[in-house]
């Protein structure tokens, strides 16, 4: 197999970081690599694998020589930079919205679909965090059922809105729990001990971004009719690492939970994690730092026909950013697709 030169771009960012954990823990092969960040950490050193590197401005001569990007820098940096590292060679693997609805750039989760790396043409894009980790739970029962309509609620780790977000939650607590006067920044309202109805900007149509974010990329993902019923209210919640759902969906055919465990069962990606006896479902905590998908709480809906409910917890900086990137990276270089 050929090695790639590879570069991490906003490697000094949360999901940057754990991009480079991740290359260590899956032993990527690669010839070279380099470490991109904004004019602000140029010239500063990285340590990777052990030994000190520098960081270099991401110019777009930055991406002279290089096989594969794995960016997480921003949409504005993503849109001005992507087609620089693409006229160069480079397949650029996206954490960022800017091109994830664009008709030709593959939005695939590795092991969902990863065929569809195969119609690339330069960018990859790495879906939402809350679309990715519900996309190994739901494809596997897809396959089976037939998805018909589906209702998501999203408990989302401040660590989905970076290093600023991570620090207010604990400067804010720390604020609150000494009485003293805090100005929220990162978030309209404050974080500390409270739940926030809005992550991103509202659309016309009164949901947010990030909600329309997770009804259309499923739908591309999964290749699903354009006009299947998807409705998702996304909600910041005082967690700094896994987001949580609650996912109702109703299928074509009949699916009891019993099945529906089955599948999830042996499903790749996904653990079961579901014995209301024994008070065992899936919380942030146990899925910090972990790669699987979680999935408890399978029960059938009463409130439709052919529907269940689950609950769904994943660490939003793997399997939401990070750990996608780089799955994305081995299957490009698996596949032979730079
Ligand atoms: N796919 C997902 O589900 C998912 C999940 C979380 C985040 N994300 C996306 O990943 C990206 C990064 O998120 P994060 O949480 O890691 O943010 P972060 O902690 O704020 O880090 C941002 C990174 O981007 C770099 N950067 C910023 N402006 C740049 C520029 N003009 N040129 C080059 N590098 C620049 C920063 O470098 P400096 O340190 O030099 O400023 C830093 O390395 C965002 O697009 C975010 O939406 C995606």
């Amino acid at each position: 197999m050929r090695k790639p030169n590879i570069a991490v771009l906003g490697a000094t960012g949360v999901v940057g970081r754990e991009i480079l954990k991740i290359l260590v823990e899956n032993e990527v092969q690669y010839n070279e690599i380099k470490f991109l960040a904004s004019v602000k950490s140029a010239g500063k050193k990285i340590t990777f694998k052990g030994e000190e590197h520098t960081i270099i401005e991401a110019t777009p001569q930055a991406f002279e020589g290089v096989n594969i990007v794995l960016a997480s820098a921003g949409g504005s940096t993503s849109l001005a930079l992507a087609p620089e590292a693409v006229k160069r060679g480079c397949v650029y693997i996206d954490n960022s919205s800017a091109y994830r609805m664009e008709k030709d750039v593959p939005l695939v989760i590795a092991g969902v679909n990863d065929d569809d790396l195969k119609n690339h043409k330069g960018i990859v894009a790495n879906p939402n965090c809350s679309t990715s980790q519900l996309m190994l739970v739901l494809k596997p029962l897809h396959d089976y059922a037939k998805i018909k309509r589906m209702i998501v609620s999203t408990y989302q780790a401040v660590s989905g809105a970076g290093l600023a977000a991570i620090n207010e939650l604990k400067e804010n607590t720390i604020a609150q729990n000494e009485g003293k006067d805090f100005e929220n920044v990162k978030f309209k309202k404050p974080i500390a001990y409270n739940v926030i109805p809005q992550i991103d900007v509202f659309c016309d149509n009164g949901y947010t971004k990030e909600e329309m974010k997770v009804t259309n990329e499923t739908k591309k993902i999964l290749h699903l009719d354009a006009d299947t019923p998807i409705s998702c209210t996304a909600v910041r919640v005082p967690v700094f690492h896994g987001h949580s759902e609650a996912v109702t969906i109703e299928f074509e055919k009949e699916l009891t939970p019993e099945k529906a465990r089955e599948i999830l069962e042996n499903a790749w990606g996904v653990e079961v994690m579901d014995d209301i006896d024994n008070y065992i479902y899936p919380t942030p905590r146990d899925a910090a730092g972990k790669n699987p998908v979680y999935v408890g709480r399978i029960r059938k809906n009463i409130a439709f026909d052919n529907a269940i409910d689950l609950w769904c917890v994943a660490d939003n900086i793997r399997i939401g950013a990070a750990l996608n990137t780089v799955r994305l990276a081995e299957s490009v270089i698996r596949m032979g697709l730079f």
